[in-house]
């Protein structure tokens, strides 16, 4: 814990609810191990336009914005990054003053940038790649753009067909019926769906038998760490790699934009272990 003073730079996360968010871990033992002078605290919001007017006239620098409000925050910034813009939805906020020395908010989204930089991680080229994506919410949504923004091969799968098919028509790439996989063969399947989230431990998006069909597996799912999906995936020898590895790349990537510098990514990784750990999920 940084000591707080007079000059201590605000970030923050805003969101409803923020209880359970492991953000404020990650970006506190970020700023910790480069010895910055910033505190990270999590910021239960349901007024939104308030809350937005709060941040400009406290002095915050930077700020993650999660659930509900990605999308219903945009209309409250000052200005939005072409690539969010696109996408529809922002992760996070930069404050900064112009020379009239108004407060100027521009939106982000690092959630892509973190899917790609996990997969990258991992050893996955992203080029030419042929990626199965589960699920058709906010998380299949970064997750399908940044593969297709990296010139992979998607193929896009749901539960429910109709959302499937128009988030793949919005990404352009195919879809396919969860019942229609058994004769697909990728380079990496991602599971962006809460199956598998704890209370559901067994839960497991498409049927076992198919993961050898797969040579990298992807759980977006962190609770529990090792979901049955990459348990699975692991013991029919695929590369499994674990939910907090998106959330850590899309927090190294806003900790870029709010700082100019790499993020320390090894202090970022075991500060949401031990969180993890506490929170009773480990
Ligand atoms: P987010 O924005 O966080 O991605 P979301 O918008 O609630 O979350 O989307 C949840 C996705 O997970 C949906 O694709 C949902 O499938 P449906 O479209 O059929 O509802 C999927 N999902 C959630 N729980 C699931 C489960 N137990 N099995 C399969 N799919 C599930």
């Amino acid at each position: 814990m940084p000591l707080i003073n007079g000059s201590t730079e605000l970030f923050g996360i805003i969101g409803s609810p923020v209880r359970h968010t492991l953000s404020p871990a990650m970006h506190n033992a970020a700023f910790a191990s480069l010895g910055m002078n910033r505190v990270y605290v999590p910021m239960p919001v349901r007024d939104l336009p308030q809350a937005v007017s709060g941040l400009r006239s406290l002095g915050f620098r930077g700020v993650s914005v999660t659930v509900p409000h990605k999308e219903a925050v945009i209309p409250f910034l000052d200005e939005l990054d072409p690539v969010a813009e696109q996408i529809g939805a922002i992760n996070t906020l930069l404050l900064r003053q112009d020379n009239a020395r108004r407060i100027i908010i521009r939106g982000y989204n690092t959630d892509w940038i973190g899917s790609n930089a996990a997969l990258t991680a991992a050893g996955i080229a992203l080029q030419g790649c042929r990626a199965v994506v589960a699920g058709a919410g906010g998380a299949a949504k970064a997750v399908g753009f940044g593969l297709m923004r990296a010139g992979a091969e998607v193929i896009l799968t749901n539960r429910t067909e109709e959302s499937g098919r128009q988030l793949a028509q919005w990404l352009g790439c195919e879809f396919v019926a969860l019942n229609d996989l058994s004769w697909l063969t990728a380079d990496v399947f991602i599971n962006t769906t809460s199956a598998g989230m704890e209370p559901d431990v067994d839960g497991i998006i498409i049927p076992p038998a198919l993961l050898p069909r797969f040579v990298a597996v992807m759980d977006i799912v962190y609770a529990p760490l090792e979901t049955r999906l990459l348990r699975e995936a692991r013991a029919v020898g695929c590369r499994t790699i674990d939910g907090l590895a998106m959330l850590l790349h899309q927090g190294a990537e806003q900790f870029r934009l709010w700082t100019g510098e790499a993020a320390p990514e090894a202090a970022m990784r075991s500060a949401l272990e031990i969180a993890l750990r506490i929170s009773g999920h480990e």
